[in-house]
């Protein structure tokens, strides 16, 4: 469960010296641990997931589907089983989707199972207004009908969605932003409609593709995940055969590597897919770094310079957008001027002044472009971290620095990365983590 008191992470900086070195294991993906944990609703019997990360966005997700009513065990590390009951709650908690920007993932399979969702606006990472016009306009091409009331505070709204008497109908559908959440959540609400549906001009991450498997293992018929076009056969609810493994997460593996790059003598990361990296390894070898890949790993040397390099965050599979900020952390100790264009969230730059606190040189052209002027030597600071990927970039910026720094507000960063400071301690960082 989630503390009350205030936790905070102490990190001595390592002033510039390229230190770490050993192996650091990647653990589960949270963006396909949600999507699946979600996907269960649409499954007859019980399913068992296994690799999932202990962070707290995953409890949260284990919280929200115990609050419908399933039956959620941990049957051993790492590996759940869950259990859907014949008429789970057919209302979202708010308390818990407000902390959850996956939350809205759960709609479209529990509006298969009960027939009927009611939902507040999703919360999670402040990175801009993140609607959910996409969602809304999907459900009702299904035959869905929706309305929108003011059942608490002014300000919260609650979402009714409710099938047709005769179910979902299947639809072609073109997506006006190719939303990750939004092609999951219209992709497994296609599994229980009437007929086929097409989903076009639809995301493409690596997530999208585990979430399919997960689904065609269970019964569904989906094919072109990982393409812009998804075709989906309706076939009613699932059965949970053999238990799923989710795989690596690409931004944790990416993180680690980001961190490697800056400061690490020798730095093995183990258990990933280095093929979702792609962009990632392109931008760091073009900056002097040297990078050996494995078949599931990724090892690399702290470089004795770096040089300045443009990046443009895009959807899969160009430059994660989930990276940006670990990135930029890194662009503050590259020589010369580099261009970050966040294309993605018009609100990702939050982070920036905290490092401009610590010695970094910015630009803000707007609130899409950053113009980084480096290399800065960066001092330690007292950091407020604002949502979980700047929370990384606090870590690679506290670690690259002169002195101390004290990173407040832990949870946003135990949102996604278990146990942190355990694994990069065991890789030489000096980290602790205090209560207060
Ligand atoms: C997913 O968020 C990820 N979250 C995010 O990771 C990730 O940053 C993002 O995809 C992009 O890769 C999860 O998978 C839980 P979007 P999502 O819908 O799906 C616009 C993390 O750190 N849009 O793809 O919510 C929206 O405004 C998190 O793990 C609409 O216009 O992102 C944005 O500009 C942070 N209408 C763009 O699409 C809609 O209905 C991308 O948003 C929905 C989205």
């Amino acid at each position: 469960m989630q503390s009350n008191k205030e936790e905070q992470f102490i990190i001595k900086g390592l002033s510039g010296k390229r230190s770490l070195s050993g192996s650091i294991p990647v653990r589960g993906a949270k963006n396909v641990v949600l999507k699946a944990l979600a996907a269960t609703l649409l499954f007859k019997d019980e399913v068992v997931i296994s690799n999932i990360p202990d962070i707290e966005d995953i409890s949260r997700a284990i919280e929200l589907l115990g609050d419908l009513g399933a039956q959620v065990n941990k049957i051993r590390d790492r590996t759940y089983s869950i259990r859907i009951p014949n008429k789970p709650k057919t209302e979202l908690s708010s308390v818990i989707a407000n902390k959850l920007r996956a939350s809205i993932v759960f709609v479209g399979p529990l509006l298969v199972r009960t027939g009927k969702v009611s939902f507040p606006h999703p919360g999670g990472c402040l990175l801009g207004a993140r609607p959910i016009d996409q969602f809304i306009s999907g459900f009702r091409a299904l035959g869905a009908k929706v309305s929108v009331r003011k059942l608490y505070k002014a300000g919260n709204l609650t979402y009714i969605i409710e099938a047709p008497p005769k179910g979902l109908v299947g639809a072609e559908i073109f997506f006006k932003n190719p939303s990750v959440t939004a092609t999951e959540t219209l992709m497994m609400t296609a599994v229980g409609a009437h007929g086929t549906t097409v989903l076009k001009n639809v995301a493409m991450e690596p997530e999208i593709v585990a979430l399919a498997r997960f689904l065609n293992e269970g019964g569904a018929k989906i094919e072109g995940a990982g393409t812009s076009k998804i075709t989906i056969k309706g076939t009613g609810l699932l059965n949970g055969k053999r238990a799923f493994v989710i795989p690596p997460d690409r931004i944790e593996a990416g993180s680690f590597l980001l961190l490697g790059a800056l400061v690490a003598r020798d730095l093995k990361i183990t258990d990933c897919n280095p093929l979702h990296l792609e962009a990632l390894i392109m931008h760091l070898r073009e900056m002097g770094v040297s990078i050996d890949v494995g078949k599931n790993f990724v090892r690399v040397r702290g470089a004795l310079s770096l040089k300045a390099s443009n990046i443009k965050t895009h959807e899969y599979p160009g430059f994660p957008t989930d990276l940006q900020a670990p990135m930029t952390a890194l662009l503050t100790q590259a020589t010369g001027r580099s261009l970050v264009f966040e294309t993605i969230f018009e609100g990702r730059f939050r982070y920036l002044d905290a490092l401009s606190k610590m010695g970094a040189k910015f630009e803000i052209c707007d609130p899409h472009r950053v113009i980084v002027y480096g290399p800065t030597p960066l001092k330690g600071s007292t950091l407020m971290s604002p949502d979980l990927r700047a929370g990384l970039a606090y870590i690679i910026a506290a670690l690259v620095a002169k002195g101390e720094s004290v990173i407040h507000n832990v949870y946003t960063i135990d949102r996604g990365y278990e146990r942190i400071e355990k694994r990069l301690c065991a890789i030489g960082a000096d980290i602790k983590r205090v209560v207060s």
